[in-house]
């Protein structure tokens, strides 16, 4: 028997896979994060209308895209014809939008640990949460530490603990309510991720005694993140990739977390 720990994931998480140092959710985004040295990675997928899982964060394509419309209205094909890069940058012209399993093969080969944020429209939540662990189950099947699937959703959260229960699941919250306790234990979540606006140090404190690790979002002043660290956050999704860098908690002579917290398998 494996000990578990709090958080068996990088500590720095590169959110969107690139910051703001490439265009989101892409592969090009994927390689930036690899390249400055980062071992974790937050990406945002949703389902397209062929129903297979893509990055992307918005509902429409129109802001990080060459075309515009819903999402829904383009299938996984379609979407790998725009041009995913060109609103960043010139030179990112040519960049598309990736299905989730053209990312899962750049992770591996990167050795990237991912968290898949799981983004749905309203009324595509079951489904989207249904779909997405299953793919992501095939994606990465023998990962170690596994991947961490997350929603804002909880109808997202339940139709994944349904298919995969298996796979670890975070709650992602802006401003905790007061309940937080009962949605994480219901959908038996490892982890809360909160706005880093409302990430008090008593917060921190609440969330461990619930037996869960707390990881802030979006955090982008390097002061900050060492306030939220020596707090005692398991962890910070950054934009700012080379203010906040993965080397982050040793320059800044961080310790280690989180003794364990139970004897359960590493696994999730
Ligand atoms: O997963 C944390 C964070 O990514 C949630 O916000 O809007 O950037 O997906 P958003
Ligand atoms: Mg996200």
């Amino acid at each position: 028997m494996l000990t578990r720990t709090r958080w068996p994931y990088p500590r720095v998480v590169a959110h969107r896979a690139g910051g703001s140092v490439a265009p989101e959710n892409t592969l090009v985004a994927l390689r930036a994060a690899a390249g400055l040295g980062f071992a974790g990675v937050e990406i945002d997928a949703r389902l397209a209308a062929c129903g297979s899982a893509v990055l992307m964060h918005d509902a429409t394509v129109d802001r990080t895209t060459d075309a515009s419309g819903p999402i829904a209205e383009f299938t996984a094909d379609d979407l790998r014809g725009l041009d995913a890069g060109v609103w960043f940058g010139n030179e990112y012209a040519g960049e598309h939008v990736p299905a989730l399993d053209a990312a899962a093969v750049l992770c591996h080969a990167t050795g990237l640990w991912t968290n898949i944020e799981i983004k749905a429209d309203d009324g595509e939540e079951a489904e989207a949460g249904h779909v997405i662990a299953r793919e992501v189950k095939r994606l990465w099947p023998d990962a170690s530490p596994s991947p961490l699937l997350s929603s804002f959703s909880e109808e997202v959260l339940a139709a994944a603990m349904e298919s995969v229960p298996d796979l670890p699941r975070a709650l992602i919250v802006r401003q905790p309510p007061t309940d937080w306790r009962e949605p994480v234990t219901r959908l038996k979540c490892r982890a809360l991720h909160v706005d880093q606006q409302y990430v008090t140090e008593a917060l921190i404190a609440d969330v461990h005694a619930a037996g869960i690790a707390i990881a802030a979002y979006t955090v982008n002043s390097p002061g900050r993140a060492l306030v939220l660290f020596e707090w005692g956050v398991d962890a910070v999704f950054t934009d700012e990739l080379r203010d906040i860098r993965a080397d982050f908690l040793t320059t800044h002579d961080i310790a280690s977390p989180a003794a364990p917290t139970s004897t359960e398998s590493d696994a999730g």
